[in-house]
């Protein structure tokens, strides 16, 4: 028959990032390279400890609330520990900041370098009792010339960010990052401890067939979201409607958006006047996926790229995925009152 032999040339996430470097010669210190080797540790970390919450009472509540008021989970405060400490040791970072953590972190030397990482440990809290998919996002910036590490550093338009990404720990645990030069995703091998390039070069279809919002927020959405979403459901001219699909955990719902098309959207509402998502370490990364998968990332008038933060944890709304559905949207924005 036709079956081809396994691989025996294996491109690794570590030795995908490293021909970067290669190919970016004496330019290139390998600093980003180091720096993305611990955020794979942090992800290989924190999957496993997913695998076995059930089993060693790793589930529930951890008793705190975080500086959104939100009630933390244990996993919750275990992956931001990972982080925290794998990004210090790494010797890479300069600031961190990190949903679960008030106020930012600042390291100090001998561990200081020139990245700054904002985070969301554990993306999708509420999905985690139940065995649904959950996730991490991260952020990438290299600290401004001269500059030693300051909160400005991070309160800089998502556009200036050198990498961002996630990994989702569902059916499989896979990572999906870019460096500004596309969208690539890599498969946990759990025998190998390796993420396997299995996914290179991610590209959103152009128009999707599925809408992921959360629909029991409808009587708080203001008209343009309300039209937009009567639009697809009920359409035109004998056209099939949209699917909708909502996991609610945004790493989930956008991981789908990239490789099925379609749009999320998190609005803001006359309850959530700003949205519910948080900028720097949820809009932010994926907005920038998106884009460099060709997608379209927006507030509804604004790209998110573009916005520059005031304070690290603020809120905004977020649509976003194949560039014809967002497009639409945005129409809306524009033409409804
Ligand atoms: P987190 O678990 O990190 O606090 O994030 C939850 C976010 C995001 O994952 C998801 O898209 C959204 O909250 C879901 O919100 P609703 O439950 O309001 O739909
Ligand atoms: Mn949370
Ligand atoms: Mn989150
Ligand atoms: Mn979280």
């Amino acid at each position: 028959a036709n079956e081809e032999p396994p691989s025996t040339d294996l491109i690794t996430l570590t030795r995908h990032v490293l021909s970067d470097q290669i190919r970016l010669g004496s330019s290139a210190t390998g600093d980003l390279t180091l720096l993305l080797n611990a955020i794979q540790l942090t992800s290989k970390f924190i999957a496993t400890n997913v695998r076995k919450a059930r089993l060693i009472n790793l589930v529930g509540l951890a008793g705190e609330t975080n500086v959104q008021g939100e009630e933390q989970k244990k996993l919750d405060v275990l992956s931001n520990d990972i982080m925290v400490n794998a990004l210090r040791a790494s010797g890479k970072t300069a600031v961190l900041v990190s949903e679960e953590l008030d106020e930012a972190i600042f390291i100090d030397d001998p561990y200081k370098g020139k990245y700054c990482v904002v985070f969301d440990p554990l993306d999708g809290s509420s999905n985690i009792d139940a065995g649904v998919n959950i996730g991490t996002i991260f952020g990438i910036y290299k600290v401004q010339p001269e500059s030693t590490g300051t909160i400005e550093d991070v309160l800089r338009p998502g556009r200036e960010m050198v990498a961002a990404g996630y990994t989702m720990y569902g059916s499989s645990c896979n990572l999906v990052m870019s460096t500004g030069n596309g969208v690539n995703g890599y498969t946990l091998d759990a025998a190998l401890g390796e993420f396997i390039l299995t996914h290179p070069n991610i590209t959103i279809p152009p128009r999707g067939k599925i809408y992921s919002f959360n629909e029991g927020n409808s009587m708080y959405f203001y008209p343009p979201t309300t039209a937009y979403l009567k639009s697809i459901k009920y359409p035109a001219n004998n056209k099939s409607p949209y699917s909708a699909r909502y996991i609610g955990s945004m790493v989930a719902d956008v991981h789908r958006t990239l490789l099925y098309g379609g749009i999320f959207g998190y609005p803001s509402d006359k309850k959530s006047k700003s949205g519910k998502l948080r900028l720097l370490y949820e809009a932010f990364p994926m907005a920038y996926l998106t884009e460099q998968a060709g997608g379209i990332a927006t507030t509804g008038t604004q790209r998110i790229l573009d916005i520059t933060p005031k304070t690290i944890h603020e809120r905004c709304p977020v649509f976003l995925g194949s560039r014809d559905d967002v497009q639409e949207l945005m129409r809306f924005y524009k033409e409804v009152p």
